[in-house]
């Protein structure tokens, strides 16, 4: 069984690994409206990377009796700018 507190140590972190899938999510769309299908792939499979410990996270929560919590996802802050090398007319700032 959980301490109160390592559940909710545990459940804070289970939303910062859904977060940080949900903000390399964005960043791959955004490259994809960019036309940078490299980068796409590699934030999309960062944010698969990210879920995945969300769920090992979730996993030992349950596994030790404890409940989960699961809260809100908030929508990333998306105002990238332009990689090295690419020409800025190519990229917008939001
Ligand atoms: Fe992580």
């Amino acid at each position: 069984m959980l301490s109160p507190d390592i559940e909710n140590a545990m459940n804070t972190q289970i939303a910062a690994e859904l977060y940080s899938s949900h903000l390399y999510l964005a960043m791959s769309a955004y490259c994809e409206e960019q036309a940078l299908p490299r980068f796409a792939h590699w934030f999309r499979l960062q944010s698969d990377e990210e879920r995945e410990h969300a769920l090992k996270f979730l996993r030992h929560v349950v596994d030790r009796g404890g409940r989960v919590m699961l809260t809100g996802i908030d929508a990333p802050a998306v105002g990238l700018r332009q990689p090295q090398g690419r020409s800025s007319r190519r990229w917008r700032t939001r």
